[in-house]
């Protein structure tokens, strides 16, 4: 293991210009230096390395980070590997702290379990290929239904014949350890008798490609023997953060940037030989955080595709909220009566399932309404649990501008106030941010205490390489002063002023009472976090966004270090302040800052202005409520004081009439 110190010094010794210029001839340009994307194929460069900042960004694909992702991306090492190969580079001395029993006992256990199931492995398939019993009832049964040799080998399935314990006197004369094959749920507590008997075996594949599980399915129509059985968790299978066939749809998955997902193992398998392999399966249960955050890492965009019977459904669309969560664009696709995709594809072939779902596949919330309104026919009291539930999915979707045209859609949909449904969203996403503000204030993990991966988080197990970044969410013009505000935290925040205090703290301390009135939740989290830094007393960098270990922030902070930026045109005019190093942006930080902050209040205020207190008076007079009445004309006179003097100062119009 490294150190976490040394990785600390390995990070601040690597220049991205000479770890970049390894692999891509750079040209100067100003203070950055450009190159021909090896990401993605171009002729003209657009791919920029900046110095200052230590990463890279290309404008054309978006790929974005600093070295240790170029790294990670471009030579498709592991974070261990690449600090390792910088420490190299820049002659530091990695000093191997030697890992704890512990965790070492714990890293050989996974080892031999993982051994014990590709020992498994290897003897369900030859006993499906190369024995009398495999070939006459399992071989057939595959071939029956379609599946190709080749596939049978991707995939890893198998046979596990009907005797009693077969696999158990395998591992023996191996020399296998019985009390870790017990271990890893392949056989009983008395390793007497095989786990998986007279069953066809379907095999598991972690993220990499290493055997973690198996199910087994039976052949036999008896109703009391259960359809499938499944391995049990082990260390080296957490079911809620697999998907079964992940390991080989990940690259198509990537490439087409679309992940459909299935119910059954065969669906996968058979939509696999078919030609689209960017498909998993959810393996009959519905989804889960950490399988979601898995598709996430690969794509935005899921679509669902399951059969037309209503119990998946149901089961399906419990699942989801959590998918609007992750900000995944969520499509559903139920197929004809009697059919599932394994069928419909076998069937009908690869050509027609695509067809089919680019003409049939339905957004999810949309579908959820429709579905739903069906079952109300016109009851009041379901009706409301209804609207209750849809507005529950509304305010899931982190991007305001989606969450507002689904409100449009919906209320309509619905025959739903649009203003009622609002209110009513309002209350849900205060609620979350009251929440979120909450949790940030009792301190996590600090975020410029590195853990030894600063990038990995929550995979299936230890050797698995993430994902790289999707593209970060794009703004709306309603946040721009929140993401403007944000950008000087990251950018700025470390920065000392003349009275000695740091931006983020003055910033911070200033809009104190504006912070929980952050509409986008990015923002919202991003000065929460600020928050949190500063209370921690942790040294406070830019460097401690750009390596933050939420993945989101992370790409929040490359995109705004790295987003081309102008001035307004009367920007000198408005802060007062002659611009004599337009393009360094860095001396003038001070003016920078506090033109931002008063954009920001001026735009809240704008908002209670013209809204929020409006809506309050109206409020008010319909209750006839005189002195309430009173207070709001009062604190409405005087948000209007404010908002015209820090317009008239910042030479800004605010009200146009
Ligand atoms: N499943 C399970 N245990 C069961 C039944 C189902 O774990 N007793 C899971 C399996 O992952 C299965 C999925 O739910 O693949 C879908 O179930 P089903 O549609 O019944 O099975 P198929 O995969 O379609 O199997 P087949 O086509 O062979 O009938
Ligand atoms: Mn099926």
């Amino acid at each position: 293991m490294i150190p976490p110190k040394t990785i600390q010094d390995i990070l601040e010794a690597a220049r991205i210009e000479e770890v970049v210029g390894e692999f891509v001839t750079l040209r100067r340009r100003g203070v950055n230096l450009i190159g021909l994307c090896p990401f993605h194929g171009e002729k003209t460069p657009s791919f920029n390395v900046n110095p200052t900042r230590n990463i890279f960004k290309c404008f054309g694909c978006g790929k974005a980070g600093d070295p240790v992702t170029f790294l990670r991306e471009h030579e498709s090492m592991s974070f261990e590997d690449a600090i390792r190969w910088l420490g190299k580079k820049y002659r530091i001395e990695i000093e191997e702290v030697a890992r704890t029993p512990e965790q070492l006992a714990e890293q050989q256990l996974a080892d031999s379990l993982f051994i014990l199931n590709e020992f498994a492995q290897k003897h369900y398939t030859e006993q499906l290929l190369n024995t009398d019993e495999g070939k006459s009832v399992a071989l057939s049964y595959f071939k029956k239904r379609g599946l190709r040799d080749d596939t049978i080998q991707r995939f890893g399935l198998g046979y596990a014949p009907d005797t009693w314990d077969l696999l158990i006197q395998k591992a023996k004369q191996k020399g296998h350890s019985l009390t870790l094959l017990q271990k890893v749920g392949l056989c009983n507590a008395e390793a007497t008798r095989d786990f998986f008997r007279a069953r066809v075996i379907f095999t598991i594949h972690n993220l990499s490609g290493k055997v973690a599980a198996f199910a087994g399915r039976t052949l036999s129509s008896e109703k009391s023997i259960p359809k499938y059985i499944n391995s049990p968790e082990t260390a080296v299978y957490v079911k809620n953060k697999t998907l079964y066939g992940a390991f080989q749809a990940r690259n198509a998955i990537r490439k087409l940037d679309e992940c459909i997902l299935v119910e059954g193992y065969m669906d996968v398998i058979s939509l696999s030989q078919a030609g689209i392999e960017n498909v998993v399966a959810s393996s009959g249960t519905s989804l889960t955080d950490g399988q979601l955050q898995l598709i996430k890492r690969n794509t935005s965009n899921l679509t669902i595709l399951y059969d037309g019977d209503a119990a998946g459904i149901k089961a399906a669309l419990r699942g989801l909220d959590l998918a609007l969560e992750q900000d995944l664009n969520v499509r559903i696709a139920l197929l004809p009566d009697g059919h599932d995709p394994d069928t419909f594809v076998q069937e009908k072939g690869a050509d027609a399932l695509r067809d089919f779902l680019q003409s049939e596949s339905k957004d999810f919330i949309l579908f959820k309404t429709h579905l739903l309104l069906e079952e109300t026919k016109g009851d009041p009291i379901k009706k409301a649990a209804l609207v209750k539930d849809i507005v529950g999915s509304i305010a899931k979707i982190p991007d305001p501008i989606k969450r507002s045209l689904y409100q449009k859609e919906c209320s309509a949909l619905m025959h739903v106030d649009e203003n009622a449904l609002v209110q009513e969203l309002n209350k849900i996403i205060g609620g979350t941010l009251k929440k979120q503000a909450e949790k940030a204030n009792k301190g996590g993990q600090a975020a410029s205490d590195l853990p030894t991966d600063p990038y990995a988080e929550g995979f299936s197990t230890p050797t698995d390489v993430g994902f790289p970044a999707p593209p970060p969410p794009k703004t709306d013009k309603k946040s721009i002063h929140e993401r403007d505000i944000v950008r000087l935290l990251i950018q700025f925040g470390a920065n000392t002023l003349e009275q000695g205090e740091t931006v983020a703290s003055y910033v911070l301390h200033d809009l104190e009472d504006a912070l929980g009135s952050f509409e986008h939740p990015l923002y919202a989290k991003v000065a929460l976090e600020t928050l949190r830094l500063l209370q921690l007393e942790q040294p406070y960098t830019t460097q401690a966004f750009i390596q933050h270990p939420d993945e989101a922030i992370r790409s929040l902070s490359i995109d705004l270090l790295t987003e081309p930026w102008e001035y307004s045109p009367n920007w000198d005019l408005r802060v007062g302040y002659p611009l004599q190093n337009q393009p360094m942006p860095e001396l003038n930080f001070e003016a920078d800052m506090r033109y931002s902050v008063d954009a920001f209040k001026i735009s809240k205020l704008r908002k209670m202005c013209e809204e929020t207190n409006p809506a309050r008076i109206r409020e008010a007079s319909a209750e006839n409520n005189l002195e309430k009445l009173t207070d709001l004309l009062l604190l409405q006179q005087k948000i209007k004081e404010t908002l015209n003097k820090l317009a008239h100062d910042r030479n800004i119009v605010v009200f146009p009439k």
